[in-house]
């Protein structure tokens, strides 16, 4: 058998096969780095949504030692709207879905544009972290 190499289209037919190599191992590399980034961003999202929840957010003030929520025991303030109860932030049962359970963190709206009543915060948090947040809730059982 006559060398590949040797003809014009031997060559070409080995840049050919040689590129195509190429785009595989990327694309598999490509996936394969994206695999990777869907199973560690969990652990590392989860952690961040508890910090946020916890220390830097303190939602345990109003909605209980493990978020299970109960009565408001936040004395009200005369003439201000007041919730009664405050509700269990476990699994984020209120929002139907993600994005709305992200627009509620990132702007106070709930899905009919209303606000929360009185003493909820209207958090203000950017999509990273409310992103962090919706995840490590609706983690909770
Ligand atoms: C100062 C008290 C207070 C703190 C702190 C607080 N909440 Fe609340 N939250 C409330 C009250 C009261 C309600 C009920 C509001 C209502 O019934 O309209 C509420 C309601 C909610 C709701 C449901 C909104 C709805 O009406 O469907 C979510 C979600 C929520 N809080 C998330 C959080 C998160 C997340 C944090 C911490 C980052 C947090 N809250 C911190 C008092 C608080």
């Amino acid at each position: 058998m006559k060398n590949p190499f040797a003809t014009k289209r031997g060559a070409q037919m080995l840049l050919s096969t040689v590129a195509a190599g190429f785009l595989v191992a990327l694309a598999v590399g490509h996936s394969a780095s994206r695999a990777l980034a869907q199973t560690a961003a969990p652990a590392d999202l989860l952690a961040r949504g508890e910090y946020l929840t916890g220390d830097a957010g303190q939602c345990a003030d109003c909605h209980n030692a493990q978020l299970q929520g109960g009565p408001n025991k936040v004395k009200p303030r005369p003439g201000v709207p007041w919730a009664d109860t405050v509700p269990s932030l476990r699994g984020l049962k209120m929002f139907a879905t993600d994005a709305d359970a992200l627009t509620f963190l990132r702007t106070g709206a709930l899905p009919d544009g209303s606000k929360a009543k009185a003493p909820m915060p209207g958090y203000r948090f950017n999509q990273a972290d409310a992103t962090a947040i919706v995840a490590y809730l609706r983690s909770l059982k």
